[in-house]
């Protein structure tokens, strides 16, 4: 071996071991870094160009690109094939991706392959109810089975990378993203996130159906004051450390192989800039060995947020605090190379960096199949099947949450002869998609209207008429949809949002429904016709007015590719609707912030002593919410009884007996909750701590049984540590966060 060469392996040799000794190598999980791993990026790093390493740090959209922000698209292959560009986003198809591929694969001096990132937030081609409708079916099997599905369509159209699971807990409906993720709790939220990666990434990220997850919005994007997207966050460190940051570190535990910083501030300082939050928190606390990657433009948004004088120095902040990638923003590569020169950084910034993206990029396979078998033939296999258009159904089903029933006018029997469906979303194929549609098509989708006339039988006469629409003041449609109603036996009425009114930069100051919805329903309500409302809606809305009119209301959000079909199968009575609200919904605005686990404060208003003044309550409002979190009927009841409380040895153990006291069939989601009667600090009137999903046949009685430990009742202290606090706790059990039965019991 000649002397050069011998001291290229030297250097690298020791480059490796001193990786290996300095942590780099962890021992487990998805991203341990292993002896040829590091040859291989120690490898490439010795023989890359500042503009390379930078070129790996940097994400851009292509001209074929679906546009998610603001910003242009323009065509990527010369920065490709000079090898500045590490991932292309929201370009897909096969040819699309084995193109650009092929260029950085064949054509780049050092063969790099690229990542595809696309938005795969509820579906790629066959669409899923959205994140919130999903998160209502309390049902993680399934929402991770529906990931698994999104993720071998999209990689079969050669996606790898999803900007997923958006885990930011929300407790306030203004803000329209909420229709993305799992709600307003914790507990629950972690769990689902949990689900989401594992769907997602599978067991082996190398699996060509595996995509690389995102969690995002890192972090408490929503949070956002008044609900106002993109707005300032603030707030005490002990709730950041309470409540938002465990879903995302619930996603570090899971296995999720990238991060995406958020838009918003934290107490002053971006996330896309906050070291304490990218690299003390994420990194040295957590040990989150991914990578993490900016949402669109944030690096460049740190000069208007006022933290940085320049596009240079945005690039410095966001280097300095852990950011690894720049998504469109050519912060990174416009900067980062003259700032070096500048000794503004260091290279091993830049060093650490491109290993930490290319140590995922090996563990996804893509230097062994940078194509990750995305064929044609993948494609016409496994995107839009059957199975996964009938997997979408159930999930429909279950996503749908019964919110009232009066005197059980659902599920509709055969005795009703003519149905009238009504309404400015009975029949509306794009908004079944909800925001967030990925390459779902409009065309593909099964409205309510197609769902009811597809369920009856021949004798039955299904007539439809719009009636208004959703969000203008037209009242000229209102004749012929009372006429209609009035002719019909029941009456379907389709109300809510158009799908566009929730998701990205769509917070509404008014959450009640939009238009003139509210006096078109009592036009048909005041006919006095069996009629249930079906609610399409991305948000928890205040419909305070429509619930003192309508004898029924179902929750269906956006139902997505198979939404009618999934609703008819409740509306019918196929499915027993199961679901309860992850997400409270309040009675009006004015309430907001409002979510279950609240503090009883020094002043607690009891609502039996109404008359009382100085306590903690509105004078032209309850305290309590519309419908609470944890809520939603069946068309069977359940009742519970025989609660024990216990402790065996270092377990707490919780026992409680359902019975199905109604005259069906059905499931219930029966809930645990905890309340630490005097803490060191307030404790929350309940905190939801177990639930169990059980199928029950009429008549049928079961016995739950719930198992808690001591850590599960810790939490995070002024001092930031978590600990569990003895003492009399109370034990919750019950169909949501309100009507339980309790027992007390006193821990050491
Ligand atoms: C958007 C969203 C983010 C998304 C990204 C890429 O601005 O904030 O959730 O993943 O851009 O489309």
């Amino acid at each position: 071996m000649n002397s050069s060469l011998l001291s290229r392996f030297v250097t690298v040799f020791f480059a490796i071991a001193l990786c290996e000794f300095s942590g780099l190598a962890q021992k487990s999980g998805p991203h341990n870094k292993t002896f040829s791993d590091s040859l291989k990026i120690e490898g490439l790093l010795k023989k890359m160009t500042i503009d390379e390493k930078v070129g790996q740090m940097s994400l851009f959209l292509s001209e074929e690109s679906i546009i998610t922000g603001p910003s242009q698209t323009k065509d990527s292959r010369d920065l490709i094939r000079a090898g500045k560009v590490g991932g292309i986003f929201n370009v897909h198809t096969v040819d699309n991706v084995r193109e650009l591929q092929r260029i950085a694969v064949e054509e780049s001096r050092l063969k790099i392959p690229l990542l595809f990132g696309l938005d795969v937030i509820h579906g790629y081609r066959t669409i899923f109810p959205i994140p919130l409708g999903q998160a209502s079916s309390w049902d993680l099997e399934g929402i991770e089975k529906a990931e698994r599905i999104a993720a071998t369509e999209a990689t079969a159209d050669g996606i790898d990378w999803t900007f997923a699971p958006m885990v930011d807990l929300a407790r306030d409906p203004r803000w329209g993203r909420v229709s993305e993720g799992a709600g307003e709790d914790t507990w629950l939220g972690c769990r689902i996130a949990a689900a989401r990666v594992r769907g997602f990434q599978g067991r082996d990220l190398k699996d060509p159906r595996s995509l690389l997850a995102c969690a995002k919005h890192f972090a408490a994007y929503g949070a956002a004051l008044a609900g106002r997207d993109y707005n300032t966050v603030d707030m005490s460190t002990l709730s950041l450390y309470e409540w938002y940051l465990p879903t995302y570190d619930a996603c570090v535990h899971a296995g999720v192989g990238s991060i995406m910083t958020s838009f918003n501030e934290i107490n002053g300082t971006p996330s896309t800039s906050n070291k304490w939050l990218l690299t003390d928190i994420l990194r040295k606390s957590w040990g989150f060995k991914g990578f993490v990657v900016t949402d669109f433009n944030a690096i460049n948004e740190l000069v208007p947020h006022g933290v940085a004088e320049d596009l240079k120095d945005a690039a410095r902040l966001a280097l300095n605090a852990g950011v690894d990638m720049d998504m469109q923003g050519s912060a990174y590569i416009t900067s980062l190379p003259e700032i070096l020169n500048q000794k503004k950084i260091t290279i091993k910034q830049i060093d650490d960096a491109v290993r930490r993206i290319l140590l995922v990029k090996i563990k996804m396979g893509l230097f062994d199949d940078p194509y990750r078998q995305c064929t044609h033939e993948r494609e016409k296999k496994e995107i839009f099947t059957h199975d996964n258009l009938a997997f979408a159904r159930k999930m429909v089903s279950e996503s749908c949450v019964l919110l009232k029933n009066e005197k059980n006018i659902l599920p509709i029997t055969q005795t009703v002869k003519s149905i009238a469906v009504i309404g400015p979303l009975a029949d509306s194929k794009q908004d079944m998609l909800g925001n967030w549609d990925a390459t779902g098509r409009s065309e593909d989708c099964i409205t309510l209207l197609a769902g009811v006339r597809g369920h009856v039988a021949d004798n039955i006469v299904v007539e439809y008429k719009k009636g208004c629409n959703v969000s203008d003041n037209d009242t000229s449609g209102f004749r012929a949809a009372v006429k209609l109603a009035s002719e019909s036996d029941f009456v379907i009425l389709a109300l809510g949002e158009e799908g566009e009114l929730s998701g990205e930069a769509s917070s509404r100051t008014n959450i009640d429904l939009p238009g003139i919805q509210n006096e078109f329903a009592r036009a048909i309500l005041k006919i006095g016709k069996p009629t249930v409302v079906v609610l399409f809606n991305g948000r928890p809305l205040a419909i305070s007015n429509l619930s003192s009119h309508a004898p029924a209301i179902l929750e269906t959000w956006f139902g997505g590719t198979q939404a009618g079909n999934g609703i008819a199968d409740v509306l019918f009575g196929d499915y027993n609707p199961s679901g309860k609200l992850t997400m409270t919904f309040p009675r009006n605005v004015g309430q907001i912030p409002i979510f279950y686990n609240t503090k009883n404060t020094g002043r607690p208003f009891n609502q039996a002593d109404s008359n009382e003044k100085y306590v903690s309550r509105y004078l032209d409002s309850p305290n309590t919410p519309l419908y609470p979190f944890g809520f939603g009927l069946s068309y069977t009841s359940f009742a519970y009884s025989n609660l024990i409380i216990g402790v065996l040895g270092k377990t707490i153990k919780v026992e409680v007996t359902i019975t199905n006291s109604g005259n069906r069939e059905g499931e219930e989601i029966a809930q645990l909750y905890v309340h630490q009667k005097v803490g060191s600090i307030t404790r929350p009137l309940k905190e939801l701590k177990g639930f169990q999903k059980v199928f029950l046949k009429k008549g049928e009685a079961k016995t739950l049984s719930f198992s808690l430990s001591k850590d599960d009742l810790a939490f995070f202290h002024p001092d930031l540590k978590k600990s569990f606090e003895p003492g009399e706790y109370l034990f919750f059990v019950g169909g949501n966060s309100v009507d339980t039965m309790q027992k007390a019991i006193s821990l050491k």
